[in-house]
């Protein structure tokens, strides 16, 4: 595991779209695993502007959504499809039909989750996976005690989750109770993690997460496991890692971020 601190949100923010946009100029095909929430939200507005000027290519790339609501239509304001159209797809050169999300409104919903592993196989596999973190520990919806082999299924959100997405609904109980995930084992098996996580709520799950031992309680602490994953945070995410000092002498003199440590604009 690779921790990078930046000053604050906007910087590491900026940080992960320029290696978002790294990859996808190496690999015009790259299949990207995506995630929702708020935090993303500041990594999509800089992939739409480098989109727009100097014109990265999203045209070849395949996207899969870690996770949707179960029940809402595409259309719903609140799913998970109507988040990314709006903050992404609707404002890059992708080809809807190459961006994928669980369908929450399938019948069969545990055939949907199988089929969902199949389609991530037969595009050979995700290249680099962006998460987020949630108070309780959870990617995707990985809610406490997921098995961390776990594959994509329905899942329960805690109450937490509810309440930390009772806004986007007004009111936790209008959140819907389900949800379809990417497992942790399936996570796992991107070839890249990416794991963005800002603002003080987050301090103490980050410190957790990469820092404490690896626990099912803690589905983020299985990111530990993995061969290639880096964890971005900004300064009030990051302040209560032990290891702070070290994570930034590695960042600052670890060839591969050679091209990332230019000082932040100030615009
Ligand atoms: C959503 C997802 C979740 C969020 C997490 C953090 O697709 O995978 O794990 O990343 O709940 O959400 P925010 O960014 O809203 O704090």
């Amino acid at each position: 595991m690779e921790v990078i601190l930046q000053p604050n949100s906007a910087a590491a923010a900026r940080l992960v779209a320029q290696l978002i946009a790294r990859e996808l100029r190496a690999n015009p095909h790259l299949v990207l695993g995506l995630a929702t929430g708020r935090t993303m939200e500041g990594v999509y507005q800089l992939l739409v502007a480098e989109h727009k000027n100097p014109g990265l290519d999203f045209s070849l790339c395949r996207t899969f959504n870690l996770d949707e609501y179960v029940g809402l239509s595409p259309d719903d304001e609140h799913s998970y499809r109507h988040y990314m159209n709006r903050h992404l797809f609707g404002q890059v050169n992708i080809d809807p039909r190459n961006t994928h999300l669980p369908n929450g409104q399938a019948l069969d919903l545990e055939a949907e989750c199988g089929r969902y592993e199949q389609a991530i196989a037969r595009f050979g596999g995700i290249d680099l996976q962006l998460l987020g973190i949630g108070r309780d520990g959870h990617i995707g919806f990985n809610e406490p005690l997921s098995a961390l082999r776990s594959r994509t299924r329905v899942k329960a959100l805690t109450p937490l989750t509810m309440t930390q997405n009772a806004a986007f609904f007004g009111g936790a109980d209008r959140v819907p109770r389900r949800a379809i995930t990417m497992g942790v084992g399936t996570i796992l098996e991107s070839r890249r993690c990416v794991l963005l996580a800002t603002g003080k709520d987050k301090a103490g799950i980050v410190a957790k997460a990469v820092e404490g031992p690896i626990t099912a309680m803690i589905s983020a602490t299985a990111l530990q496991l993995h061969p290639r994953c880096t964890v971005v945070v900004d300064e009030p995410a990051a302040s209560q890692l032990q290891g702070a000092d070290y994570y930034r002498w590695i960042f600052d003199n670890e060839p591969e971020w050679a091209g990332f440590r230019s000082p932040p604009d100030h615009h």
